[in-house]
């Protein structure tokens, strides 16, 4: 298994271009399942859970043609890929497949809209927390959908197709969320969502989605109204820029010190973890070609974060929020609210010399002078990020174990790092 070894001290100083969104990328490739048509996705980041979504798909039917490559493209970023489900082979998504990864369980929902069944595997628990798909569901339920579960699998059914009607989400989730967006798509007659997800890349999926030729208003807000087509056509579409990346690296500069433009990011995918950001004592910049994080010669201020749906502070910028604030002047709160158990990067900051305290959701954070590098490992991608952060402040060696998260999430994160001065390597073994 790769490792990645860094050896901390140096300051980020250069340009790191933002990639586009994995949690973007996903859905917009599911959707590719609502019609017959080519569906072309622009800027898709090349990681390995969109090659597993691709495998994934194909298990469906979908086929897929990597084209628009630049000249000087290197294999490694994003591309242009279309995908084309001109017939569907097979409505079930089986354990094997979905076990890997959580978000194909979405295929639900333009299985179901679009063949009128689905059998799906249940995703099963995973690092973060239980992560139940109670409300998806529900929602599928509302919409007309028969609903069994049996040995392990959803089996949804919809034999004279999904009929609109009011769901109000009793919980915020971006999966469920997008699920039902697209299932109403196809259905008959008006959907309305309350209180759906607001996230960007709910937006991103409903631009794609009414490109396609749906009927989708109010995605960004907490109502969004469908009203039912017959069939969808293909379209193209770009996955927006990933905010988590984004707020990643600034956070690296932030406590690495340095300069660095972060090429394409949009400030307004990520405003409120910008603020805090700047509230730890770093430069937050907004240009034309992206954003600029500069941070020099000050301590690090603390700063206590909740994480909350969008608008507010992200869940996947917690674990590298904390690894900020293991070298801030002072005592900070950070408190998880979306996922029960997203702490595991609390025992591995401890091994590089943090000082954290876990109580119920919130952890405490005694900011320290400087940590030490050590060997790491973590169980979840931003989990592991959050370790590279570190290791990139921290005194001498740091080598991260299983890689393979990292990878799951992140484009070419040694050379981007590697290209601004930090001292970062693979592994391989
Ligand atoms: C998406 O997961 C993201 N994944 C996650 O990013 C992100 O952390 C999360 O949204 C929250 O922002 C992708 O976009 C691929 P949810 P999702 O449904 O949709 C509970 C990463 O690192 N819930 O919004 O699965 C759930 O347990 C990943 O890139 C139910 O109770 O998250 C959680 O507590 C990790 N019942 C809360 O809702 C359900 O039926 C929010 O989850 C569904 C969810």
């Amino acid at each position: 298994m790769d490792r990645i070894r860094l050896v901390g001290g140096n300051k980020l100083n250069g340009r790191i271009p933002i990639s586009g969104a994995k949690n973007a990328a996903l859905p917009l490739m599911i959707a590719s399942l609502l019609t017959d048509d080519t569906l072309t996705l622009e800027n898709v980041p090349h990681l390995a859970d969109v090659e597993q979504l691709i495998r994934i798909l194909g298990n469906h039917g979908v086929d897929y043609a990597v084209n628009g490559r630049r000249e000087k493209q290197q294999e490694g970023y994003s591309r242009t890929i279309s995908f084309t489900a001109r017939n569907i082979v097979d409505t079930t998504a089986p354990y094997e497949l979905v076990s890997k990864m959580r978000a194909s369980f979405w295929v639900i929902g333009p299985l179901l809209a679009r063949m009128g069944e689905a059998k799906v595997s249940l995703p099963g628990g995973c690092a973060i927390g239980t992560r139940p798909v109670d409300l998806f569901l529900e929602g599928l339920d509302a919409l007309g959908a028969k609903i069994d579960v049996e040995n392990g699998y959803v089996i949804a059914k919809a034999k004279n197709r999904l009929k609109g009607n009011r769901f109000v989400f009793p919980k915020v989730s971006v999966g469920a969320t997008h699920v039902l967006m697209m299932a109403a798509t196809l259905a008959r007659g008006e959907t309305v969502l309350e209180n759906a997800a607001r996230e960007p890349e709910v937006v991103n999926l409903a631009d794609c989605l009414n490109a396609m030729g749906a009927n989708i208003v109010g995605a960004g807000t907490s109502t969004i109204t469908i009203q039912g087509v017959d069939m969808l056509s293909g379209a193209r579409q770009k996955v927006i820029p990933d905010r988590i990346e984004t707020g990643t690296y600034a956070m690296a500069v932030a406590m690495a010190g340095g300069d660095v433009l972060l090429e394409n990011a949009r400030p307004d995918l990520l405003q409120t973890a910008l603020d805090v950001i700047a509230q730890t004592g770093a430069e937050i910049t907004p240009t034309n070609s992206g954003i600029r994080v500069t941070r020099n010669g000050h301590g690090i201020h603390p700063v206590d974060v909740t994480t909350e749906p969008f608008p507010g502070f992200p869940t996947d910028l917690q674990a590298q929020f904390m690894g900020l604030m293991t070298m801030a002047k002072g005592r900070s709160r950070i408190t998880e609210t979306i996922f029960e158990n997203r702490f595991m990067h609390v025992q591995e900051l401890a091994r590089l010399g943090a000082h954290i305290s876990l109580s119920g959701q919130t952890a405490t954070v005694e900011g320290v002078d400087m940590l030490k590098g050590a060997p790491v490992m973590a169980t979840d991608l931003r989990a592991s990020v959050s370790l590279v952060i570190a290791g990139l402040a921290a005194e001498g060696e740091t080598v991260v174990n299983r890689v393979y998260h990292l990878d799951r999430g992140f484009e070419r994160l040694e050379e981007k790092l590697s290209g601004c001065g930090a001292v970062i390597e693979r592994l391989s073994s």
